[in-house]
């Protein structure tokens, strides 16, 4: 496997960082999760425009223009094996004393990239769908960047595991009690209630998922009724259909949250419709020359 870090082209093995890094000290980066389909990185225009946006967060330079950043990634899927990759790129504010406040004068960020097989959701996921749970979204204000530092989304993700299930669904407690869905744990959610598609729309709470997008533009081009809107506790527990969607997981049905069926506990039509178009869509982008 050979990955990049810092200009160079390296096997996994002979990448080392120091430990001064301030990505491991402070959790001071952030990241993106690119999918390639026949050697081709998908939405890359769009997954470097969210890198921007999370690098203007955290007030980090962005090392590379897009063209840059394009070589590189081109680069690194040509080195790597497999016609379906995906690509994990992290961005730190670089290695410095420990001092919380930026380094001064600022130091060189640490750029990595490393390529994994993407494997296909497995047929039997898609025929039965995942199970959930629902927990408190007690993460930060800034969920619309990409950081690294992802404790709390490692700690609710692991209520899932620990459940027995795929996802954890988060709720955010709203101000008038009326508490609302925000996104998955490293996913987004979708509702679908009396055949309309609803989404969260995309504020600071969530992060702005490139599938997520894919699925609306979807759903707006073949006139599938959606709606983009703050949808409450209750909708997502008396939803017909749950969706789950991200890059690696691409749109998974979840038919089981917290013991119980999601509608009739089968994947729905909406599902099986927003699957198909999905694949279609990929399809006719990785012909596009
Ligand atoms: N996670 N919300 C969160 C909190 C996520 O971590 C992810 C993706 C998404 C979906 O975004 P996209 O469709 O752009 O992948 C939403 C990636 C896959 C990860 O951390 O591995």
């Amino acid at each position: 496997m050979t990955v990049y870090l810092n200009g160079r082209f390296l096997p996994l093995e002979e990448a080392h960082i120091p430990v001064l890094d301030r990505g491991f000290i402070f959790g001071d980066g952030v990241y993106e999760v690119i999918p390639v389909y026949s050697r081709r990185a998908f939405r890359l225009a769009e997954h470097l425009k969210r890198l921007q946006h999370s690098l203007d967060g955290m007030r980090l330079p962005n090392p590379h223009n897009e063209a840059e950043w394009s070589a590189l990634i081109n680069e690194l899927i040509a080195r790597n094996n497999g016609e379906d990759q995906y690509l994990y790129l992290h961005i730190t504010r670089g290695v410095a004393k420990r001092d919380h406040a930026f380094p001064q004068p600022p130091v060189p960020p640490t750029v990595f990239m490393l390529s994994s097989p993407l494997a296909q959701p497995a047929a039997s996921l898609l025929a039965s769908g995942v199970s959930a749970v629902t927990a408190e979204d007690n993460r930060w204000l800034r969920c619309d960047i990409k950081a690294i530092s992802l404790l709390p989304n490692v700690l609710l993700r692991q209520m899932a595991v620990d459940a027995g299930c795929t996802e954890t669904i988060l709720i955010r407690k709203g101000n008038d009690g009326a508490d609302f869905l925000t996104e998955g744990a490293a996913s987004n959610i979708f509702v679908v209630k009396h055949g309309t598609l609803l989404a969260p729309p995309k504020d600071n709470l969530m992060l702005p998922g490139i599938t997520y997008d894919v699925v609306l533009e979807i759903a707006a081009a073949q006139g599938i009724p959606h709606q983009v809107r703050r949808i409450t506790q209750a909708e997502v527990i008396a939803a017909d259909e749950l969706l789950l969607t991200s890059s690696t997981k691409e749109v998974l049905p979840v038919t089981t949250l917290n013991g119980q069926a999601v509608g009739d506990g089968k994947p729905g039509p909406m599902f099986s419709r927003l699957h198909g178009l999905y694949q279609t869509f990929k399809h006719e982008v990785m012909r596009q020359p």
